[in-house]
Parts: C-alpha cells; structure tokens; sequence
C-alpha cells in the first residue's frame, strides 16, 4: 500500500494539519528546518542512522549518521556566528555537491540566517547579480571557486566574510577570506537554535525571469509542512528508503527534497558528486541499493540513449518507486522505464515559487504516460482562459495553468521586488506561466511554457540575461536569444547575433562567443548554436521579435507579422 493511499479519499479529507501533527507542530510554535533535519531525528534515539552516504568524482566515500549531521551543522552554524553573521542575513552556499553543502545548508538555518545556494558552474556575471540583489554577508566555497568570488568582491560591499572551507592552510588568504574546516574543528554539542517561526525566511533561490534579472524566491520555515508531507506522499518516502535525489541544490528539488524533506522524515540519503554516465550511475544505485530514485527527465533521456543492455549489467532490484521533475516527461521514457525498470517514473510538476510538488502521478493512481498528474491533496489548480482570466467551463483546452496560493510552501515574494511578485496574480490566481490542458478525469497535460524562458535540461534560461552578456562582448552589435530543438536537453539555447563594424562571421568567432557566455554566466546559459545574421526581425517600434526567430527554429507557423518592421 503506497503511503498516500486512494487519492480521491485523500483529497476528500485533506488537511495539512495531518503533517503538523505528524512533525509534532503547533501554530505558533518554534519552527527551525535545522533542527527538524538533525536533532529531532536523534531526539527520536535514530542519532546513529546513516543520513548520509557521499561519493566524489575521485571515489573518496564519506558516511555520516543522524548525530554527525547534527553535530556538523551545530559546528557551521556557530562558526558563522562567531563571525558575527546575524539571523535574517543571507549566507550564499557556492560550492560543488560537497558535504559542507549539505551540512552548511542546515547550519545556516539553525542560526536563523537565509541559506542562498547558488550552483558552483555560475561565471562571474551570474554570480553578481545574485549576490549583489541579495545583499549577501557571507559566502562560504571552495578554494577552486574563490577566484571567481574575488573577482567581483570590490563591488559587493555587503559580503563581509567569504569562507573557505578547503583552505590547505598555505595559500594566503585574500581580502575578507578565512578558512573553515570542518574536519579540524572540535564538533559543537549545543548550539541555541534560532527560534524561527513559522514565517521566518528560511531559503533564497534564484530563477530566471523573461523581462528582467533574475528573481530571488523567498521562502520560510513553515515550507517544511508541505515539503514533508509531499516526499511521503508523492514521492512515496519512508523511513527505511535509500533514497538517491540526483538535483544539485543550486536547483530547489536539491533543498526541498535533496536535504529539507528527506532528512526531516530521516531517510538514508545518497549523494553522488560525479558528471553523468549511465555506467557510473547504475553502479551507485547497486553499490548503495537504491530504493528511491528522484531525477529528471534529460537525465532519463540520456539512460535512454546509452541502451537497455547496460541497464542488465547490474543489479537494481532495490528499486522501489521512481520519480520525475523539471521538465516535461515524454510519454517513450515512462513506457522505457517501466520496461527497463519494470516500474514507470512519476512525473511531477512543481517550480522554485511552489516550493514544493503541486501537481503530480501518485503511487497507486493510474499513470497517463505524458501526463503530469493531478493536483496534490490541498492544492486548487485549474487552467485558466488567457483572455477572460477563468477558469475554462469545459476541460480539454489548452490555458494558463493557475493555482489558489495558499499552501505552506509557497513562496512569500521576490527577494526586493513586490512588484514582480504581484504580478505573479490575475483574479486571485498564481499564474505559473506554464500551459496546459486538463482532462476530462482531471489530468494535467503540460503544453509549454507562456513567455520566453528557455527550459534547457531542466533549468529555466532567461533569453533576456543572455542577450545582455551578449552585448557585452566586443564583437556584438546586437542579439536575440531563443530555444531551438534536442533530442536529450529537449531545448537548448540558440543566439542570433548581428556584428559591429570592423568584425567578421568565423568559426572562432563563434566559439570565443560561446566561452565568453560559458564563463560569464554558465554552461547551460551557452548558446549551442550562433547564428550570424545581418539583421534582426523587429517591430515597428524597435522590439526585437524573439517570436518569429522562435517559430522558425521549432518548424512552427509565424502568426501574425503585421507590426513586423521590415517585412
Ligand atoms: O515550466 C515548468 C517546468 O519547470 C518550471 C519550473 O522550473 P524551476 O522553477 O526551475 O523548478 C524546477 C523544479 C521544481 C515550470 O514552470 N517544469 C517543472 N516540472 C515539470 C515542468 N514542465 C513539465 N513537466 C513537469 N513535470
């Protein structure tokens, strides 16, 4: 019997006081992620559980229990506040899929401070803006990551600390850095947990947005309830799971359910620190038999690619449920799955704003391959006609999906940015920016995304943060950045790029574009592909129209080109 039972009983008597009760929660109490993640577990006498199971790309292995975490994020958490960082402060986490992520991300919590993951393949670009809108005191990175830190720290006055926690004790420090090592330090027994409430921030993640920078979601304490209650029932978790989340937690499924949830409930989790290969990915669910398996849907593709024999040269019959986020998933992988794996990936739907899963196929349900499921217990969704702003009368066409916002989970706004956030709204509805079509038995079936964000191997790519580090290389008069189609990525991002005078389309051009993108901002913000052309489609007012070039790439009818400059 799956944990979350028949859906349509559950979602009869649904109260989120069910997960309340559950953690032992009271409105109105103390609530601090922290210390849900770490002491209560031990509290429960489970201190010497494995919480932990960690593996780098050298093959070093770290084991840590329920106590260990515990101890570590008491020692991170009175570290940072030796250093004087206050609660309400935000302390950025820049580093590779180390421990010290994990370990800071709980510490940073227990002092009541705002933990900003930020992923450690940013370029510099990426990383100013979202230090800087942030305000952030403190960064704690690697060694191999500073530099990048460095180069942009005479423009941050705000960051007081930067936090080596690697330093080899050589090296010179730079202005405002200091080593930390966890290793070295005396484990802290006692640390006053901050007493957090329900609606203290708790978490700062960054997405893109179309028009502008990028946002910085804020979220509170209080998301444990819905994060919790969600790993159970959508995700299936137990206590006694081996649980493998493959999302980095510069990306919120790698905090709500790659540290938040599954510690809160008190798996074993696995963390594996290595690029992606099908071989090296099978033999980690084999070597640590994995029982539940969170991942994404170009990963899935990618396990596809490399064939069914492979998956036979190991043994993965631990596995138990298996689940997906972040992008569509295409009807070919679940069927694949369910060959290969004898069990289908459950797809779920949620974003960085939801915080946690909010539409999704549940253990026991009936799985519509392609579909994204339906609407978790307690939450409202509904697919809204874009012109009247209500919902349709009869299901199936295609509309705004739209939520009523009001579960724990949600975001509170846009870090320094209100405005942003009630944008977010039409008619007392949370407009996701994503389309899609219900059916006639309540189904959601996901039809694209309603602006231009480009979703590139599940991370949300601004064309307009592109285009901006675009103009800043010399070569660039002008650009328009749009997706074009992949076959693993299922989009990447395509430039289109007039020149200045004086410079001429080449191959090295092309590539020293592409590096200046990879460093600036990130791998994934690199466009695939340059094309150079002598001008680009615009209105008559001077709006580049992204949608034509977009249309082109995708095969798909142009529309309407009547304000078209030069048609
Ligand atoms: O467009 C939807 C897509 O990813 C967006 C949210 O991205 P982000 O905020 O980075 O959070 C991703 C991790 C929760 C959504 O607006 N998306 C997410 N899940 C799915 C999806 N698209 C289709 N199917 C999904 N299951």
């Amino acid at each position: 019997m799956s944990n979350i039972g028949p859906y349509d009983e559950r979602v009869k008597n649904f109260s989120w006081t069910i997960a309340e009760k559950e953690l032992g929660y009271k409105p109105g109490d103390v609530i601090n992620i922290g210390w849900y993640c770490t002491d209560r577990i031990c509290e429960q006498g489970k201190g010497s559980k494995v919480a932990l199971h960690w593996e780098g790309h050298t093959g070093v292995e770290k084991t840590y229990t329920y106590n260990d975490i515990r101890l570590a994020s008491n020692t991170i958490g009175a570290f940072l506040r030796g250093l004087g960082v206050k609660d309400g402060e935000r302390v950025c986490l820049f580093m590779d899929k180390i421990p010290e992520l994990y370990l800071g991300f709980l510490g940073i919590l227990k002092i009541g401070a705002i933990a900003q993951p930020l992923f450690s393949a940013f370029g510099d670009e990426s990383l100013f803006v979202r230090l800087s809108n942030a305000e952030t005191s403190a960064v704690i990175t690697q060694k191999k990551h500073a530099p990048k830190v460095r180069k942009i720290l005479e423009k941050l006055p705000h960051i007081r600390h930067i936090i080596i926690v690697d330093h080899d004790g050589v090296a010179p420090l730079k202005d405002r850095e200091v080593a930390f090592s966890l290793q070295k330090s005396v484990p802290v027994e006692h640390l006053d947990i901050h007493p957090t409430k329900a609606e203290s921030a708790s978490v700062l993640h960054y997405t893109s947005g179309t028009t502008g920078m990028p946002k910085g979601v804020q979220h509170v304490h209080y998301s444990l309830i819905s994060q919790y209650l969600t790993a159970k029932w959508a995700l299936d978790l137990r206590e006694d799971d081996i649980y493998w989340c493959t999302a980095d937690p510069g990306w919120v499924t790698g905090t709500s359910y790659g540290i938040i949830a599954p510690f809160a409930i008190g798996v074993t989790q696995c963390v594996l620190d290595a690029g992606f290969s099908a071989e090296a990915w099978y033999k980690w669910i084999e070597k640590r038999r994995v029982t539940m398996w969170y991942s994404a849907p170009t990963a899935i593709r990618s396990l596809m690619k490399a064939g069914d024999e492979i998956v036979k040269k190991f043994d993965l019959s631990s596995l138990r449920h298996l689940a997906s986020v972040g992008e569509p998933l295409n009807s070919e992988a679940v069927v694949w799955s369910q060959k290969v794996f004898g069990m289908p990936f459950y797809d779920t739907y949620w974003q960085t704003e939801t915080g946690s899963i909010v539409i999704g196929n549940y253990p026991g349900m009936e799985v519509r391959p392609g579909s994204m499921g339906k609407p978790f217990p307690g939450i409202t969704g509904t697919v809204l006609d874009p012109v009247k702003s209500e919902p349709y009368a009869a299901h199936g066409r295609i509309g705004l999906v739209a939520l009523k916002f009001d579960w724990p989970s949600r975001m509170r706004t846009y870090w320094n940015n209100e405005e942003a956030f009630q944008k977010k709204f039409r008619n007392g509805w949370y407009i996701t920016g994503d389309r899609s079509k219900i059916d006639k038995d309540g189904y959601f079936w996901f039809a694209g995304r309603d602006d231009d964000i480009i979703n590139t191997a599940g991370h949300l790519v601004s064309p307009f943060e592109v285009e901006s580090a675009l103009l800043e290389h010399p070569a660039v008069a002008e650009s328009a950045v749009v997706s074009k189609p992949d076959p693993i990525n299922l989009e990447v991002v395509k430039a289109f790029v007039t020149l200045k005078p004086g410079f001429t389309a080449s191959k090295d051009l092309d590539l020293e574009i592409m590096n200046f993108i990879r460093k600036k901002l990130s791998p994934l913000a690199m466009p695939q592909e340059i094309e150079f052309v002598p001008s680009l489609p615009k209105t008559r007012s001077g709006k580049i129209m992204r949608r034509i070039l977009h249309a082109k790439e995708w095969g798909e009818e142009i529309g309407d080109t009547s304000t078209l400059e030069n048609d």
